[in-house]
Parts: structure tokens; sequence; C-alpha cells
């Protein structure tokens, strides 16, 4: 089990107004004034991964553990990473959530060819803004990703205006889609904390898998998503939060006095579906009695968790304060330069002789779905909806944030969006907007990499 410590700058902070909680978070500020050079070394490696319980897993990992080490650097700095393939098979590191240039992507046969064996490459590229992200390779994805070839990619802001006294990074992964982990163990992963401590615990999906996750034993807030912080977070009681594969959730909370706080993975109540589904459904990750947990210092975790009384699980306008901070062109009313539609479905046929379930983007797959294609400064609006029956699709935009307009038609209410994988469950609908301000060919895909695999990509290019 990794342990990250609080790594926090010291010199001006200060505290913001309490809420009943004593729980606080602020607006983080940017500062690009220099660019110091971080250097890291990753090295694509075979190994036995210990996960407990007597399992071991034969892992494809970055410097001998799963994840791998975690890249810490400050907003503002050159990142540096040298890579070296020791395996028998390509690979690439894609920076998820990161805005960087086009060619430091790390999309096999888009922005580079796959790193082949016994050959290195360096990605360089600064680190822009603050917050919590993460690395894996985008060659054959579904397979590498999916064997250990992921970490987290930790961007700290230069002036902190919340002073938290720990810091805990926990990636939720899934093995072949029946053995879940947290921070690498199938055990429950154990953190130490003390009664007051301030916690900032940054979530990251490494998965497939939706995951529905909540703390007990202490209220808590989202301070941010996808590296984008939350205006005015809300408390939260034992909410679940659903996170998407490839999603970060940034959560705050107090340890409490005398007692534990648990992470937990609710499982909630599989949908009803018929028996054909199921059996070519089998991407969709719907594993039964799986449970993530971690827990937070010592002391009994008090409190149950009732699936039934969480309804709905996600609402994005629950998410803290409508008011906008800072000078934010994007909004329903804007005048749009280019509007997309993008209708995400399956389609069950034969291909290539073998009855398979294909992931669509208005009825075809990938290399078929027409590119969108913006100028730069163009603002784009998407219009989202997923039309699958019982599949989620967590899209995700590469090189790019982007804000949520609406959520089923209506337009949010809460805190102002900004993420950079949106996920979109059955018969839901979103509009998305972004400013096309990085040139290149970047991907859109689901990133269940199951259902990219199987059709559920397309490209971005500047003309
Ligand atoms: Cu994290 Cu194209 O993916
Ligand atoms: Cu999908």
């Amino acid at each position: 089990v990794s342990m990250n410590m609080a790594n926090m700058p010291s010199g001006k902070h200060d505290m913001q107004q309490m809420s009943s909680s004593g729980i606080s978070v602020t607006k983080l500020t940017e500062d690009t004034v220099e660019s110091p050079v971080k250097t890291f070394d990753l090295t694509a490696e075979e190994a036995v991964i210990d996960i407990g319980n007597g399992k071991t897993i034969q892992a494809w990992t970055f410097n001998g553990t799963v994840p791998g080490p975690e890249i810490r650097v400050q907003e503002g700095d050159r990142v540096i990473v040298h890579v070296k393939n020791t395996l028998k098979e390509g690979v690439t590191i894609h920076w998820h959530g990161v805005e960087l240039p086009n060619a430091e992507d790390g999309v096999a046969g888009v922005t580079q060819d796959a790193i082949p064996p016994g050959s290195d490459f360096t990605y360089n590229f600064i680190a822009k803004h603050a917050g919590t992200y993460w690395y894996h390779s985008h060659q054959e994805s579904e397979k590498e990703t999916g064997k250990g070839l992921y970490g987290a990619f930790i961007v700290e802001t230069k002036h902190p205006t919340t002073v938290y006294q720990r810091e805990i990074v926990s990636i939720l992964h899934e093995w072949d889609r029946s053995t879940f982990t947290v921070d690498g163990t199938s055990l429950g992963a154990k953190y130490a904390a003390k009664p007051g401590d301030l916690v900032l615990l940054r979530l990251i999906n490494s998965g497939d898998a939706t995951y529905n996750m909540t703390l007990t034993g202490s209220p808590f807030l989202v301070s941010a998503i996808d590296a984008h912080d939350i205006n005015e977070p809300t408390e939260l009681n034992e909410r679940i939060i659903e996170i998407g594969s490839g999603q970060r959730y940034d959560l705050v909370f107090r340890m409490p006095e005398s007692s534990g706080v648990k992470l937990v993975n609710v499982d909630k109540n599989e949908k009803q579906s018929n028996i054909v589904k199921r059996l070519f459904f089998t991407s969709s990750s719907t594993a039964k009695n799986r449970m993530l947990q971690a827990t937070f210092g010592d002391g009994e975790v008090t409190g149950n968790v009732n699936v039934l009384a969480q309804q709905p699980f996600f609402d994005m306008t629950t998410y803290g304060s409508p008011v906008l901070q800072g000078n934010d062109p994007l909004s329903i009313n804007a005048k749009f330069d280019a509007q997309y539609d993008l209708t995400l479905g399956n389609m069950l046929g034969f291909f290539n002789g073998v009855f398979t379930m294909k992931f669509t983007i208005n009825g075809q797959t990938f290399p078929n779905i027409p590119m969108l294609i913006v100028k730069k400064g163009d603002w784009v609006r998407i219009h989202i909806q997923n039309n699958s029956p019982d599949n989620d699709h967590p899209i995700h935009l590469h090189g790019h944030s982007f804000k949520v307009l609406t959520h089923n038609g209506e337009p949010l209410s809460g805190s102002p969006i900004y993420l950079s994988t949106i996920l979109v469950k059955p018969q839901e609908s979103y509009d998305i907007a972004f400013v096309a301000d990085n040139p290149g060919l970047w991907m859109i895909h689901c990133h269940i990499l199951g259902h990219a695999a199987n059709g559920m990509d397309m490209m971005v290019n500047y003309e």
C-alpha cells in the first residue's frame, strides 16, 4: 500500500471561514512565473504483483509497481519523463486530463508511434494547471491499462488557500472485470490520519467500471472534479458519488475525534436485464459483490450506507454554489461557432464472422465516424445522448477541458462544472462546450476501454 504524505509548501495560506463541520475549501489561484524542470524515469516492465488474499497478478507495470510511481509536480513546472520499454509489446503514456501540446499526448498511431520493445521515448510538457490527473498507456489501452500500466499524476498548486494536514491519493482499479483493488490491494487500503486532520483525498478511477463511492464516518466535500475546483462545495453526508472511468474526484473531510472514516464502494442493485443482454454486455462491468474499501485513521467506523436512501446517485446541480468565478465565456446562451450531436449506442452483429457487440457514435464505429472539425478560437458545443439500454459511456476528450452546460435538457444550477471525462448514463444527455484553444488531432472516446476497442472512438481535428 503506497502512502503519500502531504507535501504542502509552507508559507502564505489563510483558512477560509469554516462550515459547521469545520471543512473549508477556497478557490486556488494560478501562477506561471517560472518553469523549474522536474525529471522522472519510468520503465515499462513485467512484474508479479501481490494484491492480497493470496492472489498474485502477472502485471505490466511502470517501475515494478501497480499503480506506477506517483508523479508529483507543481503548476508551471516543466515535466520531463523518460520512458523505457522492456515489454515485448509497444507502449505509450497518455497524460489523462492534461492540456498539453498534441505531440506529447501519447496516443499510439495518432500523436506518436508506440514505443517499441527495447526502445525509449521522452515526454516533455509544462504542467499548466493544478489538480489530480493520471497517466496510462494508450497503446491497446484496454489491455495495457488493464494489466497495470497506470499511475497518478499530481500537479500541486503554488498558492494553496487551504491547508491540509494529510493528503492521500487513491486509485480504484479492476483486473479482468472481476478483481477490484484500491491502491493495488484487494484487502482494503489503510491510511493513518490524526483526529482533527483536514484530509484531501484524491480519487482516481483507472478501471472500466463506474464506482459508486461514499465516505462514512464524516461529512465530506467534493472540492474538485477532473482537476477543476468546485465553487463553494456543498457538504455531503454519505452521499454516493458516481465516478466514471478516467474521472478524478477530490474529497475533503475532517478526521473525527474518536472514529475512523471509511471509503466504500456501494454495490447498487443491478438493473434488470435479460440473459441475452447479460451475455453480450460483459464489458458493462456489472460485477456483483465487489467491495472496494479504504479506511482512514483508527477507531470504529460508524454508520451504514443505505443505498436506497441515496437516490439519485448523481446530480451535478448539487455540487456547490452556482456563482461564477473568473471570466468564463461559455454559457448556454453563448454564440457557438460549431455545434455537434453525438448519439451513443450499441450494435450487435457479425464482424469478421464473429457475433460481437460494437459501440457506436451516430450509428458508426471508428474509423468511420466523421471527425469534428474546429478552428482555433472556436467555441464548440456538443450534445451527447446515450441511447444504449444498459451501458454507461464515460466520454473523454483529449487535450481540452469542457464545461457542462445542461443535463437532460436542464441547465446546471450548481457550481460550474468542468471536466475532461463525462459520465453519460443510459438515456441521459448532456450539452458540453469547450474553447478550441489547443490545435492538433485529438481523440474523443468512451473511457470504458472495451467500448473504445469496439468502435466508440472519434477524432477532433483543427482545420
Ligand atoms: Cu485516459 Cu484516451 O484516455
Ligand atoms: Cu462506453
